[in-house]
C-alpha cells in the first residue's frame, strides 16, 4: 500500500545551509518526491501542524522556532515511506539519535533537530493537505523504479 509523508527541513536546517544534504539523503535512499517548496509557516499553520502539542509547555518555543524563517516542505510517496523517513531522521532528540541518522549527523539539540517527518500515514495525509494544494503534488512514474523496489 502506497502512503505519503510530509518532510520539513526546519528553519535551523535552512539557516545552516543543510537543505541539499537533508533532501539528498532521502533521495539517495530511493524515496520518490512528489512535492517541494520553500515557504515560511505562520502562527496559524504552526498551530494546525503541531495540533497535538499546543497544550504542552514547549509549544510556545516550538512555534516561535518553526515560524522564525523559511523552511522547505517536501512530500514523498511510496510503500512504508512514513517509517523509512522516521528511521532516516533518527530519534526526536539528536542526543539519542543513532549515528548515521540525519538528526544525529546534523544536530545536537532537541529544539533544533533539523527535520520533521510525519509520524503515521494518517498524519502524512493531514499534514500534506496543510502544506500543499492538490495541483502542487505530482503523480509521476519513475524510470528507475525497478532498480529501487523489486
Ligand atoms: P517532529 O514532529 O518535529 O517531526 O518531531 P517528532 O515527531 O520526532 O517529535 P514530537 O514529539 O512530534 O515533537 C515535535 C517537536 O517538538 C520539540 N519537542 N520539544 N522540550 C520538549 O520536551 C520537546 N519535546 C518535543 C522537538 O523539536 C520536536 O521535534
Ligand atoms: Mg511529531
Amino acid at each position: 500500500m502506497s502512503e505519503r509523508t510530509l518532510v520539513l527541513v526546519k528553519p535551523d536546517g535552512v539557516q545552516r545551509g543543510l537543505i541539499g544534504q537533508v533532501l539528498s539523503r532521502l533521495e539517495a535512499r530511493g524515496l520518490k518526491l512528489i512535492g517541494l517548496k520553500l515557504m515560511q509557516m505562520d502562527d496559524a499553520l504552526a498551530t494546525q501542524h503541531y495540533a497535538e502539542h499546543t497544550e504542552k509547555p514547549f509549544f510556545p518555543g516550538l512555534r516561535a522556532f518553526i515560524t522564525s524563517g523559511p523552511l522547505v516542505a517536501a512530500a514523498f510517496e511510496g510503500e512504508k515511506v512514513v517509517q523509512i523517513v522516521r528511521n532516516t531522521m533518527g530519534a526526536t532528540n539528536p542526543v539519542d539519535a543513532a549515528p548515521g541518522s540525519i538528526r544525529a549527523d546534523f544536530g545536537v539539540d532537541l529544539g533544533r533537530n533539523v527535520i520533521h517527518g510525519s509520524d503515521s500515514p494518517e498524519s502524512g495525509e493531514r499534514e500534506i493537505a496543510l502544506f500543499f494544494d492538490d495541483a502542487e503534488l505530482l503523480s509521476w512514474s519513475r524510470d528507475t523504479e525497478p532498480w529501487i523496489r523489486e
